[in-house]
C-alpha cells in the first residue's frame, strides 16, 4: 500500500543506492578440502589488478615465528576465474580459487561423494576446548567433529587476506595504505611511545622481523617466549596494531549505529579467529588520563588548507567517522587452544573424560593475524569509501572523490 503506484519511491531508491555500492564477499571451503572459493561483488570497473600484491599478502599470512607444519606445505596463490580482463577489473563479480596442496593427503577423509572405510575417515569425537568443536557438533547434530573443525579453522582467513588485498588495490588509487605490526606476545610488549611508526623503513623493519615487531630487542624476547611455549607444549597470545594512512575525513557515519566506522571495524576484527578484543586509538585506562589530557585538539594548516589534530588518541575516528588522521586499531588475540599438552575434555561418543585431540598446530599466530587484520580493515575501508564516493568505474569514483576534496579545500 505504502509503495503502490510509486515504482521508485524514495525509500526504494535509497536501498537501491546503498546496495549498489555495497561491497560484499563470500568464502567457501574446508581446511583440508580441495581449496577455498571466493566471490567478491561490488568492485567497480577499471581498477588496475595485479596478482603480485595479493600473493605477497598471502605469503605474509603464512609466515610469522611460531607457525606449525601446515604452512610449510602450502604456497597460497589465487587461481583467478572471473571479473578481470587485461589487468583491470570489469565491475562484474571477481571470483577465484585457492587450492589446498595438503588435500592430496586428505582425499579419502575429505571425500565429497564416495563413502570411505571407517579407518580412513579421520573421525574426531574429542572436542578441543577453545574451539567451535563441541558447540558446532551439538548445533548441527554431528557425531564427527571433523565436520565442524574443517570449516571453523583459520584456513578460511586465507581467502579473506586475498579479498583484502584486492580492496587495497582499489583504495591505493586514492592514497590509502595499510600496515600492521605485533605489539605484544604474552607479557612482552613494545613501548609504542618510544618507537617511531613513520617513514619508509617501517614496513621493511616489520616484514624483516620473524615476529613482525618494530623493536628488535622486544622481538628477541618474543621469540624466546614462543620457544618456551613450544618446549612446554603450550601456546601464547598477544596483540597487534593495524594502521590505515591517507584516509579522508568523513568515511562512516554519525547518523546510524550500524554505519559507524568504529563499530564496523571492530566487528570485522572480532570476526577473525581467536580475536577477543579491539581498541580504537588509545583507550583511556589510566586514572591520570582526564578528558583535558585525552582529547585531540584541532588546528588549521593555512598552507595546506586543511584541519588537523595535535595528537591522535582517537585513532582517526570521531563520532563514527574517519577524521582525517591515521586510523589506529589495537587487536587482542587469545593463546590458540590446540596444545601438545592437551586440555581435558569429554568424548562425545563415549561421554568419557579424555585429553583433547592434538592435531598439528601453530603455537603463536599474532604476527600472521596482523596481516588478516589489515585485510579486514581494507574490506571495511573500501566499503565505506564506495558508500561515499561509489560509482560503476574508477573514473566515476575519482570524479566524486576529487569533487569532495575540492569541497574540503574550499571549506
Ligand atoms: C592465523 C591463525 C591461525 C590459527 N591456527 C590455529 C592452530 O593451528 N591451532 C589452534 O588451535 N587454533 C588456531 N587458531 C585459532 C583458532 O582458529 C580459534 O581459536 C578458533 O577458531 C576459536 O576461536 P574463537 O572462539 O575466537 O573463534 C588460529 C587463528 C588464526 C588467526
Amino acid at each position: 500500500m505504502f509503495l503502490t503506484g510509486c515504482p521508485l519511491s524514495p525509500i526504494v531508491k535509497f536501498f537501491a543506492l546503498v546496495k549498489s555500492f555495497m561491497l560484499r564477499f563470500l568464502t567457501a571451503g574446508e581446511s583440508h578440502g580441495r581449496g577455498l572459493a571466493v566471490v567478491l561483488e561490488g568492485m567497480p570497473a577499471g581498477v588496475p589488478f595485479d596478482v603480485e600484491p595479493i600473493h605477497y599478502d598471502l605469503k605474509r599470512r603464512q609466515g610469522g615465528y611460531g607457525r606449525g607444519q601446515r604452512m610449510k606445505i602450502e604456497t597460497d596463490r589465487i587461481d583467478l576465474i572471473s571479473g578481470v580482463r587485461f589487468g583491470k577489473t570489469l565491475g562484474s563479480p571477481i571470483s577465484f580459487l585457492i587450492w589446498n596442496k595438503d588435500w592430496e593427503n586428505w582425499q579419502q577423509a575429505m571425500s565429497a561423494l564416495e563413502p570411505v572405510p571407517a579407518d580412513t575417515q579421520r573421525l574426531v569425537s574429542r572436542p578441543r576446548p577453545g574451539h567451535a568443536d563441541l558447540t558446532g557438533a551439538l548445533k548441527y547434530n554431528f557425531r564427527d567433529i571433523r565436520n565442524v573443525l574443517e570449516r571453523s579453522s583459520a584456513r578460511e582467513t586465507t581467502a579473506r587476506v586475498a579479498v583484502g588485498a584486492i580492496c587495497k588495490l582499489l583504495v591505493k588509487s586514492f592514497g590509502i595504505h595499510f600496515f600492521s605490526h605485533t605489539v605484544s606476545i604474552q607479557e612482552i610488549e613494545i613501548d609504542l611511545e618510544k618507537i617511531p611508526i613513520f617513514g619508509e623503513q617501517v614496513r621493511e623493519t616489520i616484514e624483516n622481523s620473524p615476529v613482525r615487531c618494530l623493536d628488535p630487542d622486544a622481538a628477541k624476547q618474543m621469540i624466546a617466549m614462543i620457544d618456551r611455549a613450544i618446549q612446554e607444549g603450550d601456546s601464547v597470545g598477544g596483540s597487534f596494531e593495524v594502521r590505515v594512512t591517507g584516509v579522508p575525513p568523513g568515511l562512516g557515519s554519525f547518523v546510524h549505529w550500524d554505519r559507524k566506522l568504529d563499530g564496523r571495524l571492530a566487528q570485522a576484527m572480532l570476526s577473525i579467529n581467536a580475536v577477543k578484543g579491539v581498541e580504537i586509538g588509545s583507550v583511556p585506562d589510566r586514572a591520570e588520563r582526564t578528558g583535558a589530557v585525552f582529547h585531540d585538539e584541532i588546528f588549521y594548516d593555512a598552507d595546506r588548507r586543511r584541519f588537523h589534530h595535535g595528537s591522535n588518541r582517537a585513532g582517526g575516528i570521531e563520532g563514527g567517522m574517519s577524521n582525517g588522521e591515521d586510523i589506529v586499531l589495537r587487536v587482542h588475540i587469545k593463546p590458540i587452544p590446540t596444545l601438545r599438552r592437551p586440555l581435558r575434555s569429554v568424548d562425545i561418543q563415549s561421554k568419557e573424560p579424555f585429553d583433547a585431540v592434538y592435531e598439528r598446530s601453530d603455537t603463536c599466530v599474532v604476527p600472521a593475524a596482523g596481516v588478516i587484520g589489515e585485510a579486514m580493515a581494507a574490506v571495511v575501508i573500501a566499503s565505506v569509501f564506495l558508500e561515499k564516493f561509489g560509482g560503476d568505474s574508477l573514473e566515476e569514483i575519482t570524479r566524486n572523490y576529487q569533487g569532495y576534496c575540492g569541497q574540503l579545500e574550499k571549506f
